[in-house]
Parts: structure tokens; sequence; C-alpha cells
């Protein structure tokens, strides 16, 4: 299998002993409105839109649709939740980890179900989203959950006629605005983070993949959050995602998606009340595969990161520079191993790969491998689409990719993958670096010097040292240069949703 041993937050993704979970058969969808208040409504301007499965290009559902009054709406309530003196304010600090661990559990409980949402509305593998999409949100939820009663402030020495420390507060309102890559893990990256430290939320799925979402507002109210603590309104990016990146009523707002779409989010906070703006972009991901590696190692895993999710990874391995000595035999099993994968239906867990998430990006991806044969690289394997429904593209490998071409420079965003030549490590690290993003990297090498003075060099925000896609809830994630601003995950993503009080006292009597 081709993703065999990836691990996202700290899971192994492997195939396991028979028998395999199973998908349940979905007879219907319970949760398709907007959710406000611990309650679902309709859209004020009475507006749906469907959602598809792009295995099959059937419709699932319609989905209600939200627009700037509906999100203002959810700001209104999330802004109520988080006074002062409401409930959720006044928990003390440990129930809020306790209602993050009983989310985690209906999570659990309801796991095959929300892997086959997933799996049906995004199209990736029925097996990927139960371990790794899945096992990734509960240990999110579980990690921030233990952080709840753990948001210390500092004691500053300053002189004796005063007393001076810091208190950790919550920022307010938080938006956030998901992809449509990995649906929930992004939607529990963002809010396990903001409610453990006392914030409310507005949460905008992205309208190719609202179902986990949804059905996730039916279990934060059964797990007990107060109303309006969060709210979820379904919609388009240029309408409810555009009302919440200008919302005055919105205090933060955490974006994963296009560095084009990051841009506007940053200028649409600028404009209207400076809100703090965390971003996690695109990637033109380097892996550096040095001669001295585990050669099977480095080619299973740089090929789980160019593949992994149809490649629809901001992590995705899309320049793998391979020392020359054994360029050609990486190359030789890298196709071999690509032709192996299994494509299919997503729902039957012994797929592997599934189709690209819809019709904009499939046509994407296939311009881009046209670029790249145009220009001169050598297309290896795949380069096809491979079925008449659905939008299934063969995985795609190129060598002899010249660093000028767009393919080597331009985020790809589906499962093709891009091998160049190096000849010294000051070279790769040269052409690793030479990009405007600067996410992840990662370096294949037996030595753990040259691993640690390569790690180094690299300007990235993760490098992966003989491993690929190893993200962990404890370990902060986000990028350098274009890739973004702020971090998620691990302690570091505390400081994203909190406000520092100083506070200092003058002391009237002294020894
Ligand atoms: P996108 O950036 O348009 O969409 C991501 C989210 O942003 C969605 O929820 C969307 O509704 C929202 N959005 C779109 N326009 C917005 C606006 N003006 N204001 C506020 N929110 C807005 O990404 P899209 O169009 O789906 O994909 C385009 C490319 O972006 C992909 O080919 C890929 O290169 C990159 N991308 C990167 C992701 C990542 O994980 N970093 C995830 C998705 C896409
Ligand atoms: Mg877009």
């Amino acid at each position: 299998m081709a993703q065999n041993g990836t691990t996202v937050n700290g899971v192994s993704e492997g195939r396991p002993a028979m028998p395999f979970p199973q998908p349940v058969k979905v007879q219907e969808i319970r949760h398709n409105k907007i959710f406000i208040n611990n309650e679902w409504h309709t859209s004020i301007k009475g507006r749906t839109f469907p959602t598809f499965n792009p295995a099959t290009g059937v419709k699932i559902c319609d989905v209600e649709e939200a627009d700037k009054a509906d999100v203002d709406k959810a700001v209104e309530a999330a802004k109520a939740a988080g006074q002062r003196t409401s409930p959720w304010r006044k928990m003390d600090v440990s129930s809020r980890g306790r209602l993050l661990h009983k989310l985690a559990d209906l999570i659990d409980r309801d796991r095959v179900l929300l892997a086959t949402l997933e799996t049906m509305d995004s199209g990736k593998p029925f097996l990927h989203a139960f371990f790794i999409d899945l096992d990734g949100s509960i240990k999110t939820l579980r990690y921030f959950a233990g952080w709840a009663d753990k948001i210390h402030g500092k004691t500053m020495p300053v002189d004796d006629s005063f007393m001076c420390f810091t208190k950790h507060e919550p920022i307010g309102v938080c938006g956030a605005i998901i992809p449509w890559n990995f649906p929930l893990l992004m939607f529990m990256w963002k809010i396990a983070p903001a409610l453990c430290c006392g914030n409310t939320v507005v949460v905008k799925p992205a309208e190719q993949t609202p179902l986990t979402a949804l059905h996730v507002g039916a279990l934060i109210k059964e797990a007990g959050f107060p109303p309006g603590v969060v709210n979820i309104v379904p919609g388009f990016g240029p309408t409810a995602g555009a009302a919440i990146a200008s919302h005055m009523g919105i205090d933060k707002v955490a974006f994963t998606g296009s560095t084009e779409v990051g841009q506007l989010i940053k200028e649409a906070a600028a404009k209207s009340n400076l809100k703090r703006v965390t971003l996690e972009l695109g990637g033109k991901n380097p892996c550096i595969v040095f001669a001295d590696s585990d050669l099977k190692l480095a080619v299973e895993e740089s090929q789980k990161g160019a593949f992994f999710n149809q490649g629809q990874c901001c992590t995705a391995a899309s320049r793998v520079f391979v020392e020359e000595s054994v360029y050609q035999e990486f190359v030789r099993r890298s196709v071999e191993s690509a032709k192996n994968i299994i494509i299919g239906d997503p729902l039957d867990p012994r797929t592997s790969h599934g189709p690209q998430i819809d019709q904009q990006q499939f046509d994407k991806i296939l311009e881009l491998i046209e670029s790249g044969k145009r220009e001169g690289a050598r297309l290896e394997c795949g380069g096809v689409a491979i079925q008449d429904t659905g939008l299934f593209l063969q995985p795609t490998v190129f060598s002899d990719v010249g660093d000028h071409m767009r393919i080597a420079k331009e985020e790809i965003f589906g499962p093709v993958q891009c091998i160049f030549s190096f000849k010294s490590q000051q070279e790769a690290i040269e052409r690793a670096n030479s990009s405007e993003y600067g996410l992840v990297a990662a370096v294949f090498t037996r030595s753990m010097d040259r691993a640690l003075a390569v790690t180094a060099a690299l300007e990235t925000g993760t490098v992966w040292v003989n491993c690929y896609n190893a993200l962990h809830a404890q370990a902060p994630f986000g990028g350098y240069k274009m890739s973004g601003n702020g971090r998620e995950l691990g302690e570091y993503a505390l400081a994203e949703y909190s406000e520092v009080k100083a506070v200092t006292i003058k002391l009237s009597e002294t020894l």
C-alpha cells in the first residue's frame, strides 16, 4: 500500500489485520444546517448548496448556505457565550478540559460514521480517514484538553516596591476557515487550542466538505458545551469566509488554504479591526535523498509524501532531490512503486488512492502535468485521468525536472512526484531553499551529523529526518516565508489563542 507507514499525529497508518473496519451505509444525512447557539438554523437568505461525492459525481445532499447575515448571527452568539459573566467564562478551567475530552470520546464513538462521511464528501480512502484523520482529530482534542488547566502566567521580578505578573486570557471570538483536504482534522486543529484557552469560535468549513464539521456540531451540543461556544457556518469563501475575515466582532482568524486567499484574509483583517491572523498556506516542499540513505525507506516515504491524500496536502513532497549516484535507481523504484498503487472506490477499504476533490483542482493538475511535459521533464508514468466517472488521476512521476519549470515552482496539489538530481550537499540546500514557500522539508541520510547540518540550513517550519508526514499534536506546525504565519499544535499554539495581560501592583509596604 502506497501510504504504508504514514504517520500523522503519531498514528501509524498501515493495513490493519483483517477484518478491516468497514464504512457504514449512510441512508440520510442528519446534519446539513447552520449550527448557532447549539441549534440548527436555516439560511437567512433561504439558500442551500449541494455537496458532491467526488468519486461518483453524485450529489450527497443540500446544505444550508451561510452568508454575511448568518455569520453576523453566529458572531453575536459567540460574543454572548464569551462574555465575562457567561457560563463558559466562569467555568472552572478543568471543566473546559473535561468537555474537550468528552468531545473526543463522542468522536471516537462515532468514528466509523465520521470516517464514512469524510470519505463520501472528500474522496479520501476510508482507511486513511478512519486511521489518520480520526486518530489525529481525537489526539488533538485530548492534547489540548490537557492544557486547559495549565495555561500559566509568569511572575516578573521588578523592584521591591512592585509585584508584577501576567495572566493569559482568551482573545474572544475566533474565526476559523477550513480547507477541504483534511476537513475534520483541520477543524480540530483550530477549535481545540481555541477552546482550551477559553475562546468561542465561528467556523466555516470548506464548501466542498461541510458534512463532518456539521456532525461534530451535534456532538458539541451532546458533550455539553454551552450554547454559542462553537458555531458552524457552512458556505462559500467570498461570502461567508470574507465576512469572517472582515468582521468587526471577530478578534482572531485562523485560516488554512491557498496563499492567494491567505493574502486576502490578512488584508481584510488589516482593513477591519486588525484582528489577529494565523495562516497555514501552500508549500513546495523539498525532500533531499542522500546516496548514503536507506534507499528503500527513502523511496517509500518520499512517495507517500508525494501521493498521500491524492497529493492534496500542503506538506506534499513535491520536490524530491536525489543525489546523482543513486538517482537512476531511485527513479526506477519510485516508478515501480507508483504503478502498484491501488486506485478505486475510496469506500472500499482496499483502496489507497481516491479521486481529486473537484473539477477545478482536477483541471489545474492536468494543466500543470501538460506544462511539465511541454517544458521538457520526462514523464515516467501516469499523467492521465483513469476513469469516465469521478475525478481519478493516475499517480504521476516526472524525472529530469528542471528548477525553472512550473511543476518545480508551483504548488500542484495533486498526485505528481517531481524528481530532481543533485551533485553536492551545498547545491541541494540552495535549491531546496530557493522557493517562496517554507513549510516542511525532509532529509534522508544515515549520517546524523549530515542530517543535523542540513536541517539547520533548511528554511522551513518543519524538518523530517528519515520520515515524512510525521505530524504530532505535541509538535508545532507552520511555515516560514509565504507558507504562513504562526504555529498550530503544540504548546506554541496556545500563544496564538491567548492575550497576555501584565498586572503591576504598587506595594505600600516594603521591608
Ligand atoms: P481556497 O484557499 O480558496 O479555500 C480554502 C478555504 O478558504 C475554503 O474554506 C474557502 O471557502 C475559503 N475561502 C476562499 N476564498 C475566500 C475568501 N475570499 N475569504 C475567506 N475565505 C475564503 O483554496 P481552493 O480554491 O479550494 O484551492 C486552491 C489551491 O489552494 C489548491 O490547489 C492548493 O494549492 C491550495 N490549498 C492549500 C491548502 C492547504 O492545506 N494549505 C488547502 C486547500 C487548498
Ligand atoms: Mg479558491
